[in-house]
């Protein structure tokens, strides 16, 4: 597990950006986990300025994404279905059928939580997998407790998540209760993961994953098990910290 430390957010945007791009011009049906809420958002700008000024292919890759909430149509402002539509793909030249995100709206969740999963597999397996972090060190919407085998499967929302995210509605009865979310253990499936972390709202949830004990109280510690993992946070999420940490990935040349 690599931590980084950046100064600012837009420095933190510009690596997780260049560590995706990297994975799709090594291979250009590279298959993304994306995600949704605040901290992505520098990242995904940085990915429409390398479409748009430097070329950057997405005509053949393949997106899966790590969550919705369930009950929220597609079109409904708050789904993170118009989330990356608004915020990525409509910015980039991506086929349509070849993103994927999970159906808040589906008859038979168990059943399209298996079909999920199952075209993940059958797209080759995530190359990558970019990853927020909540508060309470939540991974997608695998909140605190959460086994960290699970596979995609529908989690009741912490009262904190909730709360976290009732600033996009307009109150909280109207925050959902429910969402779809990749588990743990698919998580952990992807061949390289890259958690983000900005703001001081973060520092202790960090410090837990970068240096505590793995825990399913904390899932974001089973990050610590993962063979190619890069954390990359900024100044104000990284205080609690108790060692020191670089500023850019270790590069090793070999002769
Ligand atoms: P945020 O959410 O990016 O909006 O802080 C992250 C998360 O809950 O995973």
């Amino acid at each position: 597990m690599e931590v980084i430390v950046k100064e600012t957010y837009e420095e933190v945007s510009r690596l997780a950006a260049e560590l995706i791009a990297d994975v799709i011009r090594r291979k250009p049906k590279a298959v993304l986990g994306l995600a949704t809420g605040s901290t992505p958002l520098g990242t995904y700008k940085e990915l429409i300025r390398l479409h748009q000024e430097e070329g950057l292919d997405f005509s053949r890759v393949n997106t899966f994404n790590l969550d919705e909430y369930v009950g929220l149509a597609h079109d409904h402002p708050q789904s993170y279905h118009c989330f990356m539509w608004e915020n990525l793909f409509k910015h980039l030249n991506v086929n349509p059928r070849n993103v994927h995100i999970p159906d808040g709206t589906a008859k038979d969740i168990p059943g399209f939580c298996r079909w999920y999963e199952e075209q993940i597999v059958k797209s080759g397996g995530l190359d990558v997998q970019l990853l927020g972090i909540g508060g309470n060190g939540h991974i997608a919407f695998n909140e605190p407790g959460s086994s960290l085998g699970s596979r995609t499967r529908v989690k009741t929302l912490d009262e904190r998540t909730r709360q976290d995210n009732a600033r996009f509605f307009r109150n909280m009865n109207e925050v959902p209760r429910y969402a779809i979310t990749m588990g743990i253990g698919t998580i952990m499936d992807a061949r390289q993961l890259v958690l983000l972390a900005n703001g001081s709202g973060k520092a202790d949830a960090i410090t837990r994953t970068c240096e505590g004990p793995i825990t399913a109280i904390v899932p974001a510690t089973i990050v610590q098990l993962h063979p190619k993992a890069t954390i990359i946070v900024d100044k104000p999420a990284s205080v609690k910290l108790t060692r020191e940490y670089p500023a850019e990935p270790s590069v090793l040349v070999l002769a």
